[in-house]
């Protein structure tokens, strides 16, 4: 890895011709880990072609951003809606790419019926693992041989090491994620299982995960990654810590996987992790809304660096890195936790440029992304 400063920015900025052996992200990562993006509907719906050449050029990988969360696949019982998920997987075959399903059990974006009786009441138990094991293994059996992996529990550990109070948790107690990985198991067993969530740096999440993927393995349930999903900032993440998690979820024997990596180049804003609580808009929280100042830009360039550099470092156990979104204008950063603000935290830029920072890894000057 070349030192950040070898080629200076306004070098990269002016570009210059493309030829088709310019290198790919995927080409260049080929031994490290797949490389991944997050796509929603209007991308797989032709929306934005400029997006679908980059997808198509440097990815191998894709996640479902929304499309399989159980509120838009599986909005009533036994009634599914498998258009956009369909056509996202179709999407994926199409271009030869390991394909991620994201996610099966969820608190948020939960379909209003899932966990319900029709007086509103929580459902028994058994209803409960029956309505998990009938949603797993139907979603799981039409894209058996098409979907890689799964995102089969999503977000279920707090920051302090204890079980979030979803309602999965309020009726079945900690059973509801060994169960759900067993329901998983049994409908694909040829799909890979994930367990995924945000913070993981938090040295109590952490040791929480640690046990909590020992004690499934102990039970003869497989796991095969633990997703650090990755949403960073100029403050945080603390990469020391980061790194001790990596290290440490490696040390259970299943494989990591950077799932959901942006970084966010405006001021953090503290606020509740939940979608729904977006925060009232205030300009001092908006400052770039025409660019980002040169020096803003070096430095998440240098601190996108240094993670980059950590996940090669680790490639050993890291099987892949998925960043969330295409190009910063469609990021949801846009929108949390204020809607509103322009926000810079993905791989590419509004004009579908490569971020300084992997035109610095590639060693490249081509600014384009001309599908292959
Ligand atoms: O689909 C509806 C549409 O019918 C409606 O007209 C529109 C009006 O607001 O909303 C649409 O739903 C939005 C949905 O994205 C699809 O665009 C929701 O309001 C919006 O809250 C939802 O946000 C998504 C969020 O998860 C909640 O599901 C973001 O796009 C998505 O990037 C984000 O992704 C999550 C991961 O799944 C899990 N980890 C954290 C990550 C970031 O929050």
């Amino acid at each position: 890895m070349k030192p950040f400063s070898l080629i200076p920015l306004t070098l990269l900025a002016i570009g210059c011709q493309t030829t088709p052996d310019t290198p790919t992200l995927k080409e260049h990562f080929n031994d490290d880990f797949l490389i991944g993006a997050a796509i929603n509907v209007p991308h797989v719906n032709g929306a934005d072609p400029k997006a679908d050449s980059i997808v198509t050029r440097h990815f191998n990988s894709i996640v479902a951003e929304n499309c399989m969360k159980s509120e838009e696949i599986h909005p009533s019982e036994g009634v599914y809606h498998w258009d956009d998920a369909d056509a996202f997987v179709k999407y994926g075959e199409e271009r030869g790419m390991a394909i991620i399903g994201h996610t099966l059990i969820w608190h948020s974006q939960l379909a209003p019926w899932f966990a319900v009786d029709s007086t509103g009441s929580n459902v028994t138990p058994d209803v409960l693992k029956e309505r998990m094991r009938d949603h797993i293994t139907t979603i799981m059996t039409r894209y058996k041989g098409k979907i890689k992996g799964w995102d089969v529990v999503n977000e279920p550990i707090l920051e302090d090491g204890s079980y979030r109070q979803s309602p999965f948790y309020e009726i079945l107690g900690e059973e509801y994620i060994p169960l759900a990985f067993q329901y998983a198991a049994e409908a694909d067993p040829d799909a890979e299982l994930y367990i995924n969530d945000y913070g993981m740096n938090a040295p109590a999440k952490r040791d929480a995960y640690v046990k909590l993927v020992n004690d499934m393995k102990a039970k003869g349930l497989r796991i095969d990654a633990i997703g650090m999903q990755g949403h960073m900032g100029m403050d945080y993440p603390d990469i020391t810590e980061f790194e001790k998690s990596i290290e440490a979820f490696a040390s259970t024997g299943a494989n990591v996987m950077i799932t959901e990596w942006d970084m966010s180049a405006l001021p953090t804003i503290s606020h509740s992790a939940n979608i729904s609580d977006s925060v009232v808009y205030n300009t001092q929280f908006n400052p770039y809304p025409n660019g980002l100042p040169s020096e803003i830009s070096d430095k998440w360039n240098e601190r996108m660096t240094a993670f980059l550099n950590l996940f090669k470092k680790h490639s050993d156990v890291i099987t892949r890195v998925t960043a969330w979104g295409t190009q910063d204008g469609m990021s949801w950063k846009n929108d949390f936790p204020m809607k509103g603000r322009v926000e810079y935290p993905l791989l590419f830029d509004r004009n579908y440029n490569l971020k300084p920072f992997l035109m610095n890894e590639l060693n490249t000057n081509e600014l384009k992304y001309l599908t292959k």
